[in-house]
């Protein structure tokens, strides 16, 4: 087989057999005489143009998924459970959910992500925590999820290396918008963690790598067709993502917010998002419907005890859970700063891209992988879409102990837009694909 004559398949818009998805795959990992970059280059840029068949995408998946440590969780039985957002700007739904259908029987075995440009992570979220550990060996790993039902790491660095070079060469080479190459990346990672459920958070909107629901409901249709095919429960869920979620936004402030939700105070939207998603993974891996399932999570918010699940996963990862006892322990930043509103209006529109890189200026993202993160910095909505402000009233406060907030003000003010016509209430859920 030639890698060349796979190129030229694909550019003539041919379906690859299982067996040349294989040999690309391991010729792309293997350390002795790799096939060169510049082939892979071509053939991502053949399947951005002719697309692959589901059959294609499944063998894709699957390929980059053994690429790596396929992770063994079935001493931890049949109720394991995973859940991936697409990225979005104050999603601190995993610190939510987790605990919730932990505390009723499900074991969450998660291993998440870190930030990178306007996105959060909720590693980094985890590690606004002192002393919260998210580097387990797997044998910890294994033992606190049979103890305790939960725990939340990163991603281990032999996890689908095969997705690590395909993304590092769609990132340069203006690939990386492909339905079928999302996909496979996602779901490779998703496979390779080896939990049996498994509910996506598809994000549509402006601070989305999606930006409208039609094409956000083809890749969720793709990506539960490969769980499915791979024996997995599955299901997606088609969530905003033009406006922030929640009003807080940065490591530990989202923290704080979160926990506000476990406690029954937390913002509407980030509560009804949390409880769509809770509800779901709780369906599958339980098989309740999705209407007993969000009971039974409304009633461990309401007794406390998924708040004390939340401790119990921080006490069991080195954390100091004082901190989610009494959320006003997190240090406040060094410099709070108040965004007033330049004009009277409605507020019809937020960027939520810009708002998300507006925080990473305040230090609360990376614009490098080596970045430190300001632990203290972020925003804090006061007002979003659809309120209506007067000029000289607070939008948002700015935090940050590192940096100047002048650019981040700027990049703030930028993303939103104000109308005198109140806009139409958004949209929160869109759909839920099963
Ligand atoms: N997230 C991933 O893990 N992969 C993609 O291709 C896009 C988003």
């Amino acid at each position: 087989m030639r890698m060349s004559d796979l190129i030229e398949k694909k550019k003539c818009g041919l379906a690859h057999t299982r067996e040349e998805i294989d040999f690309l795959i391991h010729g792309l990992v293997r350390e002795a005489e790799p096939i060169p970059d510049y082939q892979i280059s071509a053939w991502l840029m053949a399947v951005y143009f002719r697309g692959m068949t589901d059959e294609e995408i499944f063998y894709l998946t699957d390929a980059m998924a053994r690429s790596g440590d396929m992770t063994d969780l079935s001493a931890l039985g049949e109720m394991t459970v995973d859940k991936h957002s697409t990225g979005g700007v104050g999603d601190k739904t995993t610190l939510i959910v987790a605990p919730i259908v932990a505390t009723l029987g499900a074991t969450v075995a998660k291993m998440s992500g870190r930030g990178l440009g306007f996105t959060g992570g909720t590693v980094d979220k985890l590690e606004a925590i002192p002393g919260f550990c998210t580097v387990l060996s797997r044998d910890e790993f294994l033992a606190q999820c049979k103890t305790h039902g939960i725990a939340v790491v990163g991603q281990s660095g032999n996890l689908a290396p095969a997705d690590k070079k395909l993304y590092a060469l769609r990132d340069v080479t203006a690939t990386v918008d492909s339905i079928p190459l999302i996909a496979s990346s996602i779901m490779s990672k998703k496979l390779a963690a080896g939990a049996k459920s498994i509910v996506l958070d598809v994000k549509v909107g402006s601070g989305a790598f999606m930006k409208d629901t039609a094409s956000a409901r083809s890749l969720a249709q793709k990506m539960v067709a490969i769980g499915k095919a791979a024996e997995r429960s599955m299901a997606a869920i088609l969530t905003n993502m033009d406006i922030p979620l929640g009003f807080a936004i940065g490591n530990a402030l989202e923290v704080k917010e979160a926990v506000a939700v476990l406690e029954g105070k937390g913002p509407r939207d980030l509560t009804e998002v949390s409880l769509t998603l809770a509800s779901e993974m709780l369906s599958l891996s339980l098989h309740i419907q999705a209407e007993e399932a969000r009971e039974k999570c409304l009633s461990v918010i309401a007794d406390g005890s998924a708040k004390r699940k939340l401790c119990e996963m921080v006490r069991a990862q080195g954390g100091d859970a004082s901190y989610i006892e009494d959320t006003e322990k997190f240090p406040r930043a060094e410099t709070v700063c108040k965004v007033l509103s330049p004009e009277d209006g409605y507020l019809s529109h937020m960027d939520a891209e810009k708002i998300g890189i507006a925080s990473s200026l305040l230090g609360a993202g990376r614009e490098k992988k080596e970045d430190l993160l300001d632990m203290t910095a972020g925003i804090v909505l006061c007002r979003k879409t659809g309120d209506y402000v007067k000029k000289g009233d607070i939008l948002a406060e700015l935090h940050t102990s590192t940096r100047d907030t002048r650019s981040a003000e700027e990049t703030f003010l930028s993303a939103l837009a104000f109308s005198g016509i109140q806009p139409e209430p958004a949209k929160l859920i869109y759909e839920i694909v099963r």
